[in-house]
């Protein structure tokens, strides 16, 4: 019998380009498909450098229906991974019919193929629909919290969407990984974090700020009630959360299941505040960065951290890189951008 095929829906992007990584050196055969609208080629050529070998790549949009349709019928596909969506929160409060109708059609059109051939779905989701959690660290178990964006909106609806897929149509299993702050590159400095425009996210700003692109970090608040007053978050490193997408659908094509519909936090399960973070690169890689305090953003919330003991136990895995190790790696990324440009 042949690899298992997995298809990467938005594959190129900074999280799918380092799955895409992981799946095949484990093994799998991966079907890249992206419609390029937030990156270009720049991860796809370096995947194929890592693997050193060149992937399918199908330039497409999830929107459409026929498409995916066709799609489905080229390729056996046994388990799908779905990134392909809109992601900046910002955005989506003030265009929210783009969001919404860009990351439930997209999802929507791949559940309505896989429940067919009764396949495997695994969702990207996140620790956003956790809100501002009352206790810490937030388990799978913790309550959810009303999004506060469209953007997170869309995160709870595709997880509910899975939820009663799974439910309704026998044979189609599913997924929802929830991650907390994906930071960092691959070591190999051929992918990595391509933001357009001003970085929205902490890690790039730093290195954008570290290598002359942005004048000033702006660490927003330092009146929070956290040890330092700045906030607390889980940042986990993107070759450690790569990796716990393919313990996911191995779980999930070797029928290790307990249920058809499954959830597992994927994070450190350790709190690192946004000073500390600073500190940290700083130390690390030897460069200063110019920061200010500036208001806290709106939005915002206090602390959240996960306790990954789930998906330790259940698939095996546990994030490994240090804090350390990964803002080596994103410094290096930065820096291989600044060569290339
Ligand atoms: C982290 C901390 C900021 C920028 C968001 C989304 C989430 C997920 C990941 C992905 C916060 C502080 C940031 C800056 C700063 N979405 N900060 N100065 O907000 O935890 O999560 O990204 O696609 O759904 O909500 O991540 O990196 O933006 O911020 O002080 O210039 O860094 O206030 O405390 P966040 P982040």
């Amino acid at each position: 019998m042949g690899n298992k095929t997995v298809l990467v829906s938005g594959g190129a992007g900074f999280i799918g380009s380092h799955v895409t990584v992981e799946l095949a050196q484990a093994g799998y055969d991966v079907v890249m498909a992206d419609n390029f609208s937030n990156c270009d080629e720049t991860n796809y050529r370096g995947v194929c450098a890592i693997l050193g070998r060149d992937l399918p790549l199908v330039r497409m949009d999830f929107c459409d229906e026929a498409r995916v349709k066709a799609l489905f019928a080229e390729f056996h596909i046994d388990a799908v991974i779905h990134f392909a969506a809109f992601k900046a929160v910002g955005e989506s409060v003030r265009e929210p019919l783009k969001y919404y109708r860009n990351n439930l059609l997209s999802f929507m059109n791949i559940l309505e193929n896989v429940r067919k051939i009764g396949g495997n779905v695994l969702f990207s989701s996140s620790a956003t629909v956790y809100g501002e959690p009352d206790r810490l660290p937030v388990t799978e178990e913790s309550p959810l919290q009303p999004a506060t964006s469209p953007y997170g909106n869309t995160k709870q609806m595709c997880e509910d969407i899975l939820r009663d897929s799974v439910k309704a149509y026998s044979g189609l299993r599913g997924i929802a990984l929830r991650y907390f702050n994906p930071i960092g590159a691959h070591p190999s400095a051929l992918i990595g974090e391509l933001p357009r425009g001003v970085p929205n996210n902490l890690v790039p700003f730093i290195t954008q700020t570290a290598i002359g692109k942005r004048a000033c970090l702006s660490i927003f608040g330092n009146d929070y009630p956290t040890p330092d007053g700045t906030c607390l978050r889980d940042y986990i490193d993107i070759v450690d959360l790569a990796k716990a997408h393919v313990c996911a659908v191995t779980r999930m094509l070797e029928g290790r299941m307990d249920n058809a519909y499954e959830i597992f936090n994927i994070g450190t399960g350790r709190p690192v505040s946004v000073m500390e973070l600073v500190n940290a690169f700083e130390k690390v890689n030897g460069v200063e960065i110019n920061w200010q305090f500036a208001p806290r953003r709106a939005g915002d919330v206090t602390a959240v951290w996960a306790d990954p003991s789930l998906a330790c136990g259940k698939l095996g895995w546990k994030a490994e890189r240090s804090i350390e190790e990964t803002l080596a790696a994103a410094w290096a990324w930065e820096k291989k951008l600044a060569n290339l440009a």
